[in-house]
């Protein structure tokens, strides 16, 4: 057997495992990201999702400045032991449409890859749950691969149409 069959077998009998031990669920403080945070765990975390702990210094500063202005986007981070492990991200959007109402998107959920199975991906989308509700979303939306559908819909979220992508850097 390859590693990598191994290593997803391993993470399936974890989760499996943590699902019936109520025990194996971690405390953690859920809270708004912080600058400090940038390279105290979060863009680590951010890793389990896209590589992003590469990004230099300088442009993690800019991107986070340019992020904490927005009151419409909200990232908000696990902290365990002084540490970031996982993190969650929603922008609020304002419509025309249903009176004016607005919808929550939450994005970019990613929870440190040894933190996994543990309850922290869904404290962090629970927590986004409830803000969005406190900013008077009608609905909250996002999309995810089809592994990922069991996850949601434990939180409470329900299969609704279909997602599409343009892709602006592609060649064709
Ligand atoms: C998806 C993710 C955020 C979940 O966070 P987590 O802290 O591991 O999840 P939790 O411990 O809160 O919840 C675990 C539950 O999710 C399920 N789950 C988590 N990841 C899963 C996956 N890839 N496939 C199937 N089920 C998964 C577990 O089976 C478990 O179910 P249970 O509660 O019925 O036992 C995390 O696994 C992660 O960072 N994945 C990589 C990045 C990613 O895919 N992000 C999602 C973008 S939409």
């Amino acid at each position: 057997m390859t590693r990598y069959h191994t290593d997803v077998h391993i993470s399936i009998i974890w989760r499996d495992w943590a699902r019936f031990r109520p025990e194996a669920m971690i405390d953690v403080q859920i809270r708004k990201l912080q600058k400090k945070d940038l390279y105290n765990g979060f863009l680590a975390s951010l890793d389990s999702l896209r590589k992003a702990s590469n990004l230099k210094p300088k442009k993690a500063g800019v991107i986070f400045g340019s992020i904490s202005k927005n009151p419409y986007q909200i990232t908000y981070v696990a902290v365990k032991d002084c540490e970031v492990i996982g993190s969650a991200s929603i922008l609020i959007e304002q419509k025309f449409i249903h009176d004016g109402g607005t919808v929550g998107h939450i994005e970019d959920v990613a929870v440190r890859k040894d933190f996994q199975g543990k309850g922290v991906g869904k404290k962090l989308v629970k927590a986004l749950l409830e803000y969005s509700k406190k900013r008077g979303c009608y609905k909250t939306i996002l999309d995810c691969t089809d592994d990922l559908i069991p996850f949601y819909e434990d939180l409470g979220f329900k299969r609704y149409s279909n997602s599409m992508r343009f892709d602006h850097l592609s060649k064709k």
